[in-house]
């Protein structure tokens, strides 16, 4: 039953219309960058075809047993990632904030590639980049000088990246229904259209099977490549979503009584078959792209920033229709992006609404302004590239990851806190959430991660990333990764405005254990 005191909490920090809202919303979040530009070469990367191993082994053992755990702190403390881990225990709230940090950091190079993408959408009706894609996005683009040398700022970036920071405060202004939920609503059939249309357009073009064939060749010789494990893990907590805080926050905003492990199954289940998709439709481009120029599929085959901004341009500007295919290309790029960039921020947003009691508005020009001007100063530049590059890839393992560990630690082994979790996913679910997901939680994850965090570690420190200069590694890498756990740890020490905000009886771990003690 839902007492006055949840409707209380809906009213004040907003809530999804329905489970299908948030359905939409979480699908909106996973689905991303991560799914069309990293997914594809990631899997052809390590081992193709035999790929499905490690990845299935990550999304069973970790991705959905942690998304769980993701929903399962929001939809009981009803708060933003540093309040549910406060509800918790006081002494855990600095996880959230890391998390925070971390979706700061995210926020920051996401919009800018979105803006890349928003501007690339209309380069692709008259193709701008002549025949040179390549020269045309690190020099007229991007106007890109030597790493770190320069940050000169670059106009014809700055202003769709102003163009993309306008929409997200106006959709987060919104708020969680009418900005958020019904933003996904809209754009997720709208992507799915889009990028069916580009992978059926994709499979029609000649040499589309050699790119197929060339994704899906398995080679079993990489599942002994510790990397090709750690490849796997690393693209499943990014493309879910999880160990940001996302799915803590927007599960908080999730009416009681919502089958939430079920809904997890449904977002880890789309998420996947559109990653898939995407692998489908960018190699059977990349097939036609390497028949074309009479070259071998892994010559053309490249991820992130490589495939999106130069060989995509490249095959548009030899295939029939490459216009079309160009603006279903970049279009789907905005909105998968848009959507997943929103949900980046409101990590934020409801953290500070949270801890200083602000109003949305309020905290939604609070938090969005700062990164804003963040993104704007350092992405929009000459060096801006590589910002990006270095950023993103400490983010990833030394942020999402390491939080997602040290949390599955705390939670599992210092606060003992996975039964009662459990059983409140469990109530009111088709799913039992038990032993099963308590052993994944407490053992199977964490030991994964942890191995696959060693290693990722002992290769940044053998070899430069990048072969970036060691100063801009150290700001931009080894720093942002710091500073982010510096910032959690100190943001956790700042008072609540509204003290009662942690002695909520209904809303504090320690009540509820009584309480099933009791019964
Ligand atoms: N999950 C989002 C993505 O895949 C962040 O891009």
């Amino acid at each position: 039953m839902t007492t006055a005191k949840d409707e209380e909490i809906e009213q004040k920090r907003g809530s999804f219309s329905s489970r299908r809202v948030f359905i939409f919303a979480a699908i909106g979040s996973a689905v991303g960058l991560g799914n069309i530009w990293r997914f594809p070469y990631v899997a052809y990367e390590n081992g193709g075809g035999a790929f499905v191993i490690p990845y299935l082994v990550a999304l069973l053992t970790a991705g959905i047993p942690f998304l769980l755990l993701d929903y399962s702190l929001g939809h009981k403390f009803r708060g933003s990632a540093p309040l549910s881990f406060a509800r918790l225990r006081p002494g855990a709230e600095g996880l959230g904030w890391w998390q925070v940090g971390i979706c700061f950091m995210v926020a920051v190079y996401y919009a800018a590639v979105l803006a890349w993408a928003l501007r690339y959408t209309f380069f692709s009706i008259d193709k701008s980049w002549g025949d040179d894609p390549e020269g045309f996005f690190f020099g007229e683009f991007l106007q890109a000088g030597d790493p770190g040398v320069d940050f000169n700022v670059v106009a014809g970036v700055l202003i769709p990246l102003l163009l993309v920071w306008a929409a997200i405060i106006v959709v987060l202004i919104l708020g969680v229904q009418k900005g958020i939920g019904a933003t996904s609503i809209v754009f997720i059939p709208v992507l799915i259209l889009a990028f069916g249309a580009l992978v059926v357009r994709s499979l029609f073009l000649p040499g589309a099977a050699e790119g197929l064939n060339a994704l899906f060749t398995p080679d079993w010789a990489a599942l002994t490549d510790a990397s090709v494990w750690a490849a796997a893990y690393g693209q499943i907590f990014f493309s879910l979503s999880i160990g940001f805080g996302i799915m803590i926050t927007y599960s908080s905003y999730v009416h009681r009584h919502t089958d939430m492990p079920s809904s997890g199954m449904v977002v880890g289940f789309a998420n996947s078959s559109f990653e898939l998709l995407a692998g489908i439709g960018v190699f059977a481009a990349l097939g036609f792209m390497a028949q074309a120029s009479g070259v071998a599929v892994g010559d053309v085959a490249t991820d992130g920033v490589g495939l999106a901004f130069i060989a995509f341009p490249a095959i548009i500007s030899e295939a029939p229709a490459g216009a079309l295919i160009g603006v279903l290309f970049f279009g789907s790029l905005v909105i998968a992006g848009f959507t997943s960039l929103i949900s980046v921020i409101e990590v934020v947003i409801s953290a500070v609404r949270d801890k200083f009691d602000m109003s949305r508005t309020g905290a939604t020009v609070a938090v969005s302004l700062p990164m804003a001007i963040v993104s704007l100063v350092f992405l929009s530049t000459t060096s801006g590239l590589y910002v990006l590059d270095i950023i993103d890839h400490f983010i990833n393992q030394f942020g999402i990851l390491l939080v997602a560990v040290v949390s599955m630690i705390v939670i599992a082994w210092g606060l003992r806190a996975l039964p009662m979790l459990g059983s409140h996913l469990s109530d009111g679910s088709v799913i039992d959430v038990g032993m099963w997901w308590r052993v994944l939680v407490s053992v199977v994850a964490p030991l994964g991660l942890l191995l696959v965090l060693g290693l990722a570690f002992w290769t940044d420190v053998k070899e430069p990333y990048g072969g970036y200069p060691g100063w801009l590694l150290a700001v931009f890498g080894w720093g942002v990764a710091g500073i982010v756990i510096v910032f959690g740890a100190l943001a956790a020490r700042a008072p609540w405005r509204d003290p009662n905000a942690l002695l909520d009886p209904s809303l504090t771990s320690d009540s509820n254990q009584e309480k099933g003690q009791q019964s």
